[in-house]
Formats: structure tokens, C-alpha cells, sequence
């Protein structure tokens, strides 16, 4: 298996859900970890515990949904790491209600978009050069296995966007050291995926830790399943 000992992570939405498992799981392996939520107190409890048995962590704050905070989030982790992140894992995202057909209005379709599909892609945008100047990296980016429900149009769709702007990279990182995968976590009882989800959270490891262990070789441009080795 890959060593990523001292490599530079980022988590976005590492305060809860599939993020605080994968944050978890990264710094296991002796990542140097940068942890992304809303808030600051969002990711205080995860930042102390890591820290406290012994991990090199920092918590970054940012709205995604705002085109400024992105930005100060990039300048922030381009600090924090000397500007040499190697992993970037695109987790974040917001689902819109479910709601009967055709009502999600553009304030919806615009948010989701901006969460899930913009902000991901300008941290790929962020990072993805100096990753290919060293010839090292993996980037995940949380996808969705939803299909055929309209009643969550502006979230499939901003996940559809994401899905494009990995398989539209592909070519620019043929051939390279730097790995651009999606993942597809499965339904997991998070806030986001609710009580009814049939899966617990905790079988998206090790399944999220794939695409970022994969050898060069392995490629990009594909879709993990974590339920898959649950
Ligand atoms: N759970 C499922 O069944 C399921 C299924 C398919 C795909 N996914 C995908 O898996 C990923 C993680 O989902 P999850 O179920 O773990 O979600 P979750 O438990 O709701 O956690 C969401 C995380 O994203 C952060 N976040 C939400 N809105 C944000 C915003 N506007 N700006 C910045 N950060 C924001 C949250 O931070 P705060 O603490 O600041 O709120 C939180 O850390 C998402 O990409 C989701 O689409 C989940």
C-alpha cells in the first residue's frame, strides 16, 4: 500500500460524516491534516483529539458557498503546507430538500452548484498545478451513486458538474503522478444521507481511503464505490 506519511492533506466538511472519517483515517496514516469546516468550532473537538495523541493537524473555517471564502481558503491552506498540498479530498457538499418535481428554484440549483460543483473545482483549480510541477498527488472528489430522482435535481445535477470536470482533466493528467478520482460513498446515515440510509457510516472505510492509495498506475478518471469493500 502507498506510504503518505507526511504528506499535505486537506479535508472539506471534516466536522462530521464521511469527512471527520476520512480526516480521521488520513492522519492515521501520518498525514500532515488540514481539517475544513464552517465554522471553527466545528472541527474543535476532531482538531483536540488528533492533536492530543500526537498528529501534526490545523482547522481552516470557510463557507464554500461564498466565492471570497473560497478563495481565503486557498491563500490559507497555500500557507499552512508551504504551499505543497498532495491531497486535496473535495468531501463538503449540501443536498437540497426533497420536493415534488420541477420546484427546486434557481437559488437552489445556484447554491448547490456553488458548493458542490464550483468550489471543489477551484480547489482542484488551486492545487492541481503545483502537484503536477512535483509530480505528486490525489485528489478525491465525493460524488453521488443518486440516480432517477428528479425530487433532488439541483443536487444531482451539481454532482453531474463535478463528475465532468474530472473526466474533462483526464488528459491533462495522463501519463502523471497526480491521481484525480470520485468517489462514491454509498447511503450512509449521516445528516446528509438521514435515519432511513441502510448503511452506518463508518463502512465508507476503508473504501474512501482507495483512490488516495492507489499507485500511479492505477489511474484516474474513475468512480470508487466504497460500499464496494465494506
Ligand atoms: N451520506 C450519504 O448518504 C451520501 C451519499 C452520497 C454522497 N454523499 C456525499 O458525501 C459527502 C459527505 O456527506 P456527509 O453525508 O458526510 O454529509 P454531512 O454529514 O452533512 O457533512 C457535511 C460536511 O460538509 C460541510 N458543509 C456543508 N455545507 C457546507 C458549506 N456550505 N460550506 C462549507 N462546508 C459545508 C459540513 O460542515 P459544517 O460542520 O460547517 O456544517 C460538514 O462537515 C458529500 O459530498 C455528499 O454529497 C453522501
Amino acid at each position: 500500500m502507498l506510504n503518505i506519511k507526511n504528506k499535505w492533506a486537506l479535508v472539506t466538511g471534516a466536522s462530521r460524516g464521511i469527512g471527520l472519517r476520512v480526516a480521521k483515517e488520513l492522519a492515521k496514516q501520518g498525514c500532515k491534516l488540514i481539517i475544513h469546516s464552517r465554522q471553527l468550532a466545528g472541527t474543535k473537538s476532531l482538531l483536540d483529539e488528533l492533536t492530543a495523541a500526537g498528529h501534526e493537524v490545523y482547522a481552516v473555517a470557510a463557507e464554500l458557498n461564498s466565492t471570497s471564502q473560497v478563495e481565503h481558503l486557498i491563500t490559507e491552506v497555500k500557507a499552512l503546507s508551504n504551499n505543497h498540498l498532495d491531497i486535496l479530498y473535495n468531501n463538503a457538499a449540501i443536498m437540497t430538500k426533497y420536493q415534488p418535481l420541477f420546484a427546486p428554484t434557481a437559488e437552489e440549483y445556484l447554491t448547490s452548484f456553488m458548493v458542490n460543483s464550483i468550489a471543489p473545482a477551484k480547489l482542484c483549480d488551486a492545487f492541481l498545478p503545483g502537484m503536477l510541477a512535483r509530480n505528486w498527488g490525489r485528489i478525491v472528489n465525493v460524488s453521488s451513486g443518486i440516480s432517477d430522482q428528479p425530487e433532488l435535481m439541483a443536487y444531482s445535477c451539481s454532482k453531474a458538474a463535478l463528475e465532468r470536470y474530472v473526466r474533462d482533466m483526464m488528459p491533462t493528467l495522463f501519463g502523471t503522478n497526480v491521481l484525480m478520482n470520485l468517489l462514491d460513498p454509498g447511503w450512509l446515515k449521516t445528516d446528509l444521507g438521514g435515519s432511513l440510509a441502510p448503511n452506518d457510516i463508518d463502512s465508507v472505510l476503508p473504501g474512501a481511503l482507495i483512490p488516495i492509495l492507489l499507485e500511479k498506475e492505477q489511474g484516474s478518471g474513475l468512480l470508487f464505490c466504497a460500499q464496494d469493500y465494506a
